[in-house]
C-alpha cells in the first residue's frame, strides 16, 4: 500500500506514522527524518539545507525530488511506504504522478493553529529512531528518556513558537493546496482515496480510525 500522511506541523503524522508503518509493514519516508539526519552528519546536503530548515521555510523541490527518487529505489519500498512530510507543494505531487508512482490512500489529519502552538512546544524526539513525545499529552515512561533506548530525548530548534508560526503559515500557503489536489484527483481519476480526519482526539484514538480506514480499503 501506498499511503501519504497529509497535515500541518505538529499534527501528529510522525507520532501516527509509526503505528502505521508497524500495521502495513511498510517503511515510513519522512524528508523531514532525512533531512535533519543530513544536518546532524554534517554532509553537503545537510550544510545546505541548515539554515532553510532552522528559519521553518521549505527545501527547494529539486532537492526534495532528487531525495526521494533516490530513497524509492531501496528494495523495502518494493510492497509500499508510507511518505510522511512529502509531498508538500503542487510540483512535489506532479513529480511523483510524472514519475508514475499512483499513491492509494490520502490521509490528512487536521488539527487548528493554536492547537499545534501549543503541541510543539512540549514536544520532545528522539533523534535517532525519530520517535516521538509530549511532556504532557504521549510522555516518555522516563522524563526526557526514551521509551526504548533509555537515551536522552531533545527539542527541535525548529519547534520555537516563532518558527512554528512561520512554518503555519507556509503550510497555509504551500501545502494546503494539495488537499483540493488530491480530492479532485479521487473524483476524475478514482484509484486514490482521499480521507480527513479530525486531529484533536486522544492518540489512540486517531490510531484506531486510521487503522479502520487503512484495512476497509
Ligand atoms: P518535518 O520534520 O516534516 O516537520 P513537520 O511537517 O513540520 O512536521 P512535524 O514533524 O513538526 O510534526 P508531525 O505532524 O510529525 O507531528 P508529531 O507526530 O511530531 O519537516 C521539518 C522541516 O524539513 C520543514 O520545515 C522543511 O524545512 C523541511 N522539509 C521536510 N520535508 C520537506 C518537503 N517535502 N519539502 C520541503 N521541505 C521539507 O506530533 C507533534 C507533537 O504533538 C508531539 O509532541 C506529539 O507527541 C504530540 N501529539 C501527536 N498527536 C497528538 C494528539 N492526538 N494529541 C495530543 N498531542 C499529540
Amino acid at each position: 500500500m501506498k499511503l501519504i500522511l497529509l497535515g500541518a506541523p505538529g499534527a501528529g503524522k510522525g507520532t501516527q506514522a509509526q503505528f502505521i508503518c508497524e500495521t502495513l509493514g511498510v517503511p515510513q519516508i519522512s524528508t523531514g527524518d532525512m533531512l535533519r539526519s543530513a544536518v546532524n552528519s554534517k554532509s553537503a546536503l545537510g550544510n545546505q539545507v541548515e539554515q532553510v530548515m532552522a528559519s521553518g521555510a521549505l527545501v527547494t523541490d529539486e532537492i526534495i525530488i532528487a531525495l526521494i527518487k533516490e530513497r524509492l529505489q531501496k528494495a523495502d519500498c518494493n510492497n509500499g511506504f508510507l511518505f510522511d512530510g512529502f509531498p508538500r507543494t503542487i510540483p512535489q505531487a506532479e513529480a511523483l504522478a510524472e514519475a508514475g508512482i499512483g499513491i492509494d490512500l490520502v490521509l490528512e489529519i487536521n488539527v487548528p493553529d493554536d492547537e499545534i502552538v501549543k503541541r510543539l512546544g512540549g514536544r520532545r524526539v528522539h533523534p535517532d529512531s525519530g520517535r516521538v513525545y509530549h511532556v504532557a499529552y504521549n510522555p516518555p515512561k522516563l522524563v526526557d528518556c526514551d521509551d526504548v533506548t533509555g537515551e536522552a530525548l531533545i527539542q527541535r530548534a525548529d519547534d520555537a513558537e516563532d518558527t512554528v508560526r512561520t512554518r503555519l503559515k507556509i503550510y497555509h500557503q504551500q501545502t494546503q493546496p494539495l488537499v483540493t489536489y488530491y480530492k479532485e484527483l479521487m473524483s476524475s481519476e478514482g484509484k486514490t482515496r482521499f480521507v480527513t480526519i479530525d486531529g484533536v482526539s486522544a492518540v489512540e484514538k486517531i490510531r484506531d480510525q486510521i487503522a479502520h480506514m487503512i484495512t476497509s480499503g
